[in-house]
């Protein structure tokens, strides 16, 4: 359902992102690992439209998205939680999430409604300043953002990050819900211990290029693996 083929991003002479091909079919979650550096928000943003321009092919159900801008990459069924989260700190849970509707596919009361489902704790503080929630509950509300679109694909970069692994914990089931109602999902993750526990496939990126791809199962049999990211 997401196709992504050649992939090249630069910034000027740098060059972040070398050749990345991946693929989501629909329904599948997939993550991109490796470590800091390696290229893995280049690739998401790239995807998304919020860097340009970029060399190669991304795809959503067949439509080519690469020369297009991030507000048309999310009417056509992209959504994005950013690094770092990224919420609207003087702003109420419930404004966030309304502002983000504007930039998405309608059905704005609806979407809101599952939203408030997947994390009863949003609704209970839809009046809360967002400035003033937990770093769990901000990642719950960058999430919940995203998810009033009624995206196809969902792209998350390190939802983990910053958090206390309880929390982490926390939110990880929320994906993993989203992922059982049948939500395609793409995560970046540094962690790569906890994104191998959750995704269908996965694949290892290392300065701009990806090294190694599989499934889980696959990977964790893999010395190269063990050695750099599972230690
Ligand atoms: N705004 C930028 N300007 C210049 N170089 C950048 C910028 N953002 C990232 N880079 C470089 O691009 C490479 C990939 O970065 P990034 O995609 O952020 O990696 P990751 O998300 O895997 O940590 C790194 O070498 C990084 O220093
Ligand atoms: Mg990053």
């Amino acid at each position: 359902m997401l196709t992504v083929s050649g992939l090249s991003a630069s910034y000027g002479a740098i060059r972040a992102v070398e050749g990345v091909s991946l693929d989501v079919p629909a329904g599948t979650f997939a993550a991109v690992l490796g470590s800091n550096g390696a290229g893995k928000s280049t690739t998401l943003r790239s995807i998304m439209g919020l860097h340009r321009p970029i060399k190669g092919s991304v795809k959503l159900r067949g439509v080519e998205l690469s020369k297009l801008p991030l507000h048309r990459v999310v009417r056509l069924g992209m959504a994005y939680v950013p690094e770092g989260r990224m919420v609207v700190a003087p702003l109420t849970v419930e404004e966030n999430l309304r502002l983000s509707a504007h930039a998405g596919r309608g059905r704005v009361a609806e979407h809101l409604d599952r939203v408030f489902q997947l994390f009863p704790r949003l609704k209970e503080r839809r009046g809360q300043l967002a400035g003033l929630m937990s770093g769990g509950e901000q990642q719950m509300l960058a999430i919940g953002r995203a998810m009033i679109s009624g995206p196809d694909m969902l792209v998350l970069d390190e939802p983990s990050m910053g958090l206390a692994p309880a929390i982490v914990d926390q939110v990880f089931e929320a994906i993993v819900g989203l992922h059982r109602q049948g939500q395609s999902l793409l995560l970046v993750e540094q962690n790569a211990a906890i994104a191998l526990s959750v995704v269908d496939y996965a694949y290892f990126m290392k300065r701009g290029s990806i090294v190694l791809q599989g499934k889980p199962s696959e990977l964790r049999n893999s010395p190269e693996v063990m050695e750099a990211y599972l230690g």
